[in-house]
């Protein structure tokens, strides 16, 4: 198909779209037009294989989302930390959830030995990520492996680093939410893995260093 065609059948397919919503429910877009209550925020990668609502199977208005290049909380992200501000402090989700993937193209790039331009600076979080877990890392011969190993405990580290913010750390000692999830999505298998981080344990450790709970 010419990519005109795609373009003008994205509109002809979203008609169908809204009738078909209209149908199942005359509501639909009414409901929804009064404002979002999600339960779940998504922070997941961009790629285009990897759709958030319909891997967990929810409706629009049950997950706030947040994809960038190999799913990265970067501490000085202004886009990712707005993010979870408006996610805790204001549509209470209860549940954090970073989601990686296997065979992930930016945590591939990352381990290149090659200079990417813009995307370093990026990508230099991934390979700090690969220096805190080299020895656990470096034990593995199959390099497909390596980068798969390298893809879950990316989803860790960055789990970390939701922790690390005040909104978190504040809103989970004063209502009980949200917790952090870390999961992996498999693209071979359409199969999404919970990797069952502890989060009142890590929440504890990452409080002796990072503790922001303190003040206002
Ligand atoms: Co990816």
């Amino acid at each position: 198909m010419l990519i005109e065609e795609s373009y003008r059948k994205i509109f002809e397919e979203n008609s169908k779209w809204v009738k078909k919503k209209k149908t199942e429910d005359p509501d639909f877009f009414n409901h929804l037009a009064n404002g979002q209550n999600p339960d779940y925020l998504y922070i997941g990668c961009s790629d285009s294989r990897v759709h958030a609502n319909e891997i967990m199977g929810l409706q629009p208005g049950e997950v706030f989302v947040h994809r960038n290049i190999a799913n990265m909380v970067v501490n000085s992200d202004l886009n990712i930390l707005s993010v979870i501000n408006y996610a805790v402090e204001y549509l209470h989700v209860k549940y954090i959830i970073v989601c990686g993937h296997y065979d992930c193209g930016g945590i591939k790039a990352a381990m290149e030995p090659k200079d990417l331009g813009i995307l370093n600076p990026w990508l230099r979080n991934v390979r700090d990520v690969y220096r805190l877990h080299e020895k656990e890392l470096d034990a593995i011969e199959d390099t497909k492996e390596r980068y798969n190993r390298l893809v879950e405990l990316n989803v860790y580290e960055q789990c970390l680093n939701v922790i690390k913010t005040a909104e978190v750390q504040k809103s989970f000692l004063a209502n009980g939410y949200p917790r952090v999830a870390g999961w992996v999505y498999g693209l071979n298998d359409g199969i999404l893995r919970d990797l069952k981080i502890n989060f009142k344990e890590e929440l504890n450790h990452i409080r002796k260093i990072y503790d922001l709970t303190k003040g206002e």
